[in-house]
């Protein structure tokens, strides 16, 4: 059988989530399980994530099946409802709103006593200068007192367009969300993502919204999973299915793009992006072997990569990292000029998940 197999430290995760606490510890956490708990699986997530206060996910269905799993705890969409009709199945099932816009007002006060009646929170987006979702400043001071005095409970939400970086943007970001808070108190407030959950403690409020760093991968480009002592919870493996012992000049792969500079050993590993595997390295990109790092060689096919294994004891069936506690994603990420985030979410379903 193929051995391209995706496993899930579920230990990692609950030690992440803690980190969390650590660092967040007044808060409520409402950890991001969306996109499937970013690749992970959400159903193994959440049985591990059970010292959570609360979900966030980006749509309907991925709420729904977090009560179909059984889970109870307080659900927010995180983009709200993309439709009126969503409203009376998000009131039966217990989920909270975003609104970011006048027409889902609407939808929510056209179902003002159903969601009231069941306490459920309405988070009102600002936009502070990211422009994606959300009320402007003096916009949404009216918007949250008119819901206050309507009998909503509201929490201002806000979400950094540059939390993982120096950026100017961040000062307008925090203040416009400090003001807003002040125009508004009391209010309950959200504006932290894993990022900011590292770099502003005093920004925590009452609901950190933390996503990658459960998942045990950086939010910054230049302090790593190790240095955050955060813990990788996927590990993606494969095995080597031959080996091939070539001369200097000869070439490996589609496009023969490797071309061998002196005699060497490689291996022929099961897996490619066929799997979620990444195809386009501008950067030299590596796996590990028994924890050593050797260099990816030719093109990434659809079911195969070659890697170079000269000096490396590695026979046919020899387990070989992708990524995972010795071969960061991160620096995957970083060699195939994206971000950990997107290779997590991206595998195909035909890895093996454990
Ligand atoms: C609104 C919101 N909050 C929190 C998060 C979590 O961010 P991160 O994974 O960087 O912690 C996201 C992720 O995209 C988000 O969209």
């Amino acid at each position: 059988m193929r051995q391209a197999t995706v496993y899930i430290d579920r230990e990692a995760l609950q030690y992440n989530l803690n980190r969390v606490k650590q660092l967040a510890p007044t808060a409520q956490i409402v950890s991001m399980v969306k996109a499937n708990a970013y690749g992970h699986g959400v159903k193994d997530c959440l049985a591990a994530l059970s010292g959570t206060d609360a979900f966030g996910v980006a749509c309907l269905e991925e709420a729904l099946e977090i009560r179909e799993l059984g889970y109870q705890q307080p659900i927010t969409l995180i983009e709200g409802i993309f439709s009126e009709d969503e409203m009376q199945v998000v009131i039966e099932n217990n989920i909270e709103c975003i609104v970011h816009h006048q027409q889902q007002l609407d939808w929510l006060r056209a179902h003002k006593q159903a969601y009231i009646g069941k306490n459920l929170k309405v988070w009102v987006k600002l936009n502070s200068g990211m422009n994606r979702l959300g009320f402007k400043v003096p916009e949404i001071i009216d918007v949250i007192n008119s819901l206050k005095a309507e009998g909503f409970t509201c929490v201002l939400a806000m979400h950094f367009a540059n939390a993982d970086a120096d950026h100017p943007l961040n000062e307008q970001q925090k203040s416009q969300f400090l003001q807003v808070k002040e125009a508004c108190a009391p209010i309950m407030g959200s504006c932290c993502n894993s990022a900011a959950i590292y770099k502003w403690p005093e920004l925590n409020f009452d609901f950190v919204r933390p996503g990658i760093m459960l998942y045990g991968a950086s939010p910054f480009a230049d302090r790593s999973a190790h240095d955050l002592d955060l813990k990788p919870v996927m590990t993606f493996t494969a095995e080597i299915i031959a080996l091939n012992h070539i001369q200097a000049g000869e070439h490996v792969g589609y496009g023969s793009t490797f071309t061998a500079d002196k005699e060497m050993d490689l291996a022929i590993v099961s897996i490619g992006y066929g799997d979620g595997y990444p195809r386009a390295f501008p950067k030299q990109n590596y796996v590990a072997i028994n924890g050593q790092e050797t260099r990816v060689i030719g093109r990434v096919a659809m079911d195969m990569i070659a890697i170079d294994v000269t000096g490396i004891d590695a026979p046919i069936g020899t387990e070989v990292e992708l990524w995972g506690k010795n071969r960061l994603v991160d620096d995957v990420a970083e060699a195939n000029g994206t971000i950990g985030y997107e290779l997590l979410c991206r595998l195909s379903a035909r890895p093996i998940r454990k």
